[in-house]
């Protein structure tokens, strides 16, 4: 079993990647800073990874731009492989604050590898985007697609990925996964972990279920005039623990092999409309989520799938989850949760 650090793991992607990973028998050191997440959401995952997990994850509060926080964080005990989930991941906020950006996405990945160097830990799982690809030319989207993200945030991953790609190169021994998330949505079956954002949501499902539970009153739909079957954005919707169980294979992939910098999707090459998720969401939660039609947002796409097949070569995983199992899974973790980790 290997003793693993895990940046940013109080967050979504991060807490039910924790559980998946306790669960598989790892240790856990986790650092976090709390700026979009709350001890609560680690609490919980002990609590679901049953007696033992207790001993087996170690909470630094931290900012992985700190040398001193990191070098706490990997003084738990020695690293087996860092899982970085750390970062801000905003759309809409990476355009008014740039240089924040730039700071705790490309500077804490500079600072965490330093710190790795230091320690002797030369396995990574870096948390990328599907972002960077921008508007796709064709899809479902290869990995070998063209990088031109259109928004800060999305440099901000491809800024990452450039850094990683010249750190392989330039000494042996490194073992890197940038993982390319398509969207991540749904929570654990339990209800008891899930997706708390702070503020109004920035992505679609947060927002519906907040309109569903009665938090909001109305939900927007961002262009109803694109060229798909209904008109409404078509995305690649994938259920958080298809992607908990993502990072575990890659892990085991990283540390089972010798040296390699990995680039792979995580998503599931089906799209779902807006509209399509919306009455979905509708008929298991059988709330009204009323909704309007705006204007498109800047930035947005039409169409945003996955090629999913390197994935799946590469590492026997697929995703295994589908679009009811999401919406299900997404409403008990809201209906129980309406106001999240707060209650
Ligand atoms: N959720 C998505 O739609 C999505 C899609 C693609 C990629 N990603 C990437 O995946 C990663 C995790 O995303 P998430 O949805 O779980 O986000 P999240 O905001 O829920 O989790 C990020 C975690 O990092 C922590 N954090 C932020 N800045 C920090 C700092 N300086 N030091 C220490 N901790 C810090 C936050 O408190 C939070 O717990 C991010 O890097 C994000 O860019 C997310």
């Amino acid at each position: 079993m290997a003793h693993l650090l895990i940046t940013g793991g109080a967050g979504f992607i991060g807490s039910h990647t924790c559980l998946v990973l306790l669960e598989a028998g790892h240790s856990l050191a986790v650092l976090d800073n709390f700026t979009n997440s709350s001890p609560e959401s680690l609490r919980r995952v002990v609590e679901l990874a049953g007696p033992s997990a207790g001993r087996r994850l170690e909470v630094v509060r931290g900012d992985v731009r700190s040398h001193e926080d990191l070098k706490q964080a990997f003084e738990v005990a020695p690293v087996d492989g860092v899982l970085h989930f750390a970062g801000l991941k905003a759309v809409g906020e990476s355009m008014s604050q740039p240089l924040r950006y730039w700071d705790t996405n490309v500077g804490g990945s500079r600072s965490l590898l330093s710190a790795m160097a230091a320690h002797d830990c030369r396995t990574l799982v870096f948390s990328s985007s599907a972002t960077l690809y921008g508007y796709p030319d064709t899809v479902p989207i290869p990995e070998s697609a063209p990088v031109r993200p259109i928004n800060p945030y999305g440099h901000t991953k491809a800024a990452v990925e450039r850094m990683l790609g010249d750190l392989a190169a330039s000494e042996p021994g490194w073992r890197i996964a940038c993982l390319r998330y398509f969207n991540p949505v749904g929570a654990h079956p339990s209800g008891r972990i899930g997706e708390d954002p702070n503020g109004i949501p920035n992505n679609l499902f947060p927002f519906i279920s907040q309109v569903a539970v009665g938090r909001r009153a109305c939900l927007d739909v961002f262009g109803g005039d694109w060229p798909t079957a209904d008109g409404s954005g078509v995305r690649d919707y994938i259920h958080v623990m298809d992607l908990a169980e993502g990072h575990l294979a890659t892990l085991d992939a990283l540390l089972t092999s010798g040296e390699q910098l990995l680039t792979l999707n995580l998503g599931s090459g089906r799209g779902y409309s807006v509209l399509e998720v919306i009455n979905t969401f509708r008929a298991i939660s059988g709330k009204a989520v009323p909704y309007t039609i705006a204007s498109r947002r800047d930035g947005d796409a039409a169409i945003t799938v996955a090629d999913p097949q390197l994935a799946e070569q590469r590492l026997g995983w697929k995703t295994k989850r589908n679009l009811h199992d999401i919406c299900r899974d997404g409403w008990a973790w809201q209906q129980a949760n309406p106001k999240g980790y707060s209650r």
